[in-house]
């Protein structure tokens, strides 16, 4: 009871749970923490990660290996994609690790790639790219790069492996910024990246539910802060605001890792989750969408990628 109650507060307060202090709170079992995945759990396991060549993607790589899967990272340049490979085969011997090269804000490349995907036969899929561009950006099909990449290249790299996944788990990486935003199609005008980036990753977490309600296993999770090349990048005043009290990319990583490795029976389907545990989809009532506005965006995304 008192677990659950220190766990929620965590959860609410957002910085102390977003925070070191509240992973290593959770892990130390003070707010019920979920046991760890057995040794070997994704043994003969195909999982896909994409962004998986830094920050977070590369320690989702490294946690997945470590539990005997079959990895392949998705990257846009495969010179960093292949030095992440590097990096996680001696960190963990004898890891299986494949490169395949995505840009997944190009919805030509996913298509392309897609088949490539497909072939290895996934049980599990990552959707981790992410960006956070200063300044509007767009995609090669010219649609602004936020929803580019954190939406539509995965929707469509979704229904390009649905088949190929059958029973297997999608894991859509979004953040807790997303919490300030109602779900919209609308860009912020002026364009303010911060905005258009928490707009794409409340996105995620209802396109993910969508999916599930169409009998995918999907789920979302939100990493907290966690110190990453991209976060050091796109916010840096933030970084060294939060500074000691970020997370390491391993501790960011760690729920994803978990889920993937999950029993269906313990995680359900269609949540969002951060640190082993399911969480609200909203903290305020003026977030909430409704049916037409979720089925709305389901219709948009289609027609954006078909
Ligand atoms: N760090 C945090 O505190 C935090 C908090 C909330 C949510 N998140 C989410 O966690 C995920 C990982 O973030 P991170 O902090 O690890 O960021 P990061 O250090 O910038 O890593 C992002 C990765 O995504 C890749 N990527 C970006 N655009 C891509 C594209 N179009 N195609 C393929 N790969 C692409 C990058 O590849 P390149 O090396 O080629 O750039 C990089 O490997 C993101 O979805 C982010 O929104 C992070």
């Amino acid at each position: 009871m008192l677990a659950s109650v220190l766990d929620t507060v965590l959860d609410r307060t957002v910085a102390p749970g977003y925070s070191r202090l509240g992973y290593l709170a959770r892990s130390a079992g003070w707010s019920g923490a979920q046991a760890d995945p057995e040794p070997g759990a994704l043994s003969g396991k195909v999982a896909l990660v994409t962004g998986g060549g830094g920050g977070l993607g590369l320690a989702t790589v490294t946690g997945l290996a470590r539990l005997g899967a079959s990895v392949h990272l998705v990257a846009r340049d495969t010179g960093r994609g292949a030095a992440a490979r590097a990096q996680v085969a001696a960190a963990v011997p004898g890891a299986d690790l494949h490169v395949t090269r995505c840009d997944v804000s190009d919805l030509d490349d996913v298509r392309r790639a897609g088949e490539v995907l497909a072939a290895a036969g996934p049980d599990v899929l990552v959707h981790n790219a992410g960006v956070l561009p200063p300044g509007r950006t767009e995609s090669p099909q010219g649609h602004e790069l936020c929803l580019a990449t954190h939406v539509l290249g995965p929707h469509l790299l979704t229904r390009l492996l649905a088949d190929a996944l059958g029973g297997g788990r999608v894991l859509w990486i979004s953040s807790g910024g997303m919490y300030a935003q109602k779900l919209t199609s609308a860009e912020p005008v002026p364009y303010n990246g911060t905005t258009a980036y928490a707009r794409t990753k409340r996105m995620q977490v209802v396109l993910s539910g969508l999916w599930a309600a169409r009998g995918l296993d999907s789920h979302a999770v939100h990493p907290g802060w966690a110190d990453t090349p991209g976060l050091a990048s796109s916010l840096p005043g933030f970084g060294k605001l939060v500074g000691r009290l970020l997370r390491t990319a391993e501790q960011g990583a760690d729920t994803a890792v978990w889920l993937a490795a999950a029993r269906r029976s313990d995680a359900g389907t269609g949540r969002f989750w951060h640190d082993r545990a399911p969480r609200p989809e909203h903290y305020v009532p003026w977030t909430r969408e409704t049916p037409d506005e979720r089925d709305a965006l389901w219709s948009r995304v289609q027609a954006l990628t078909s």
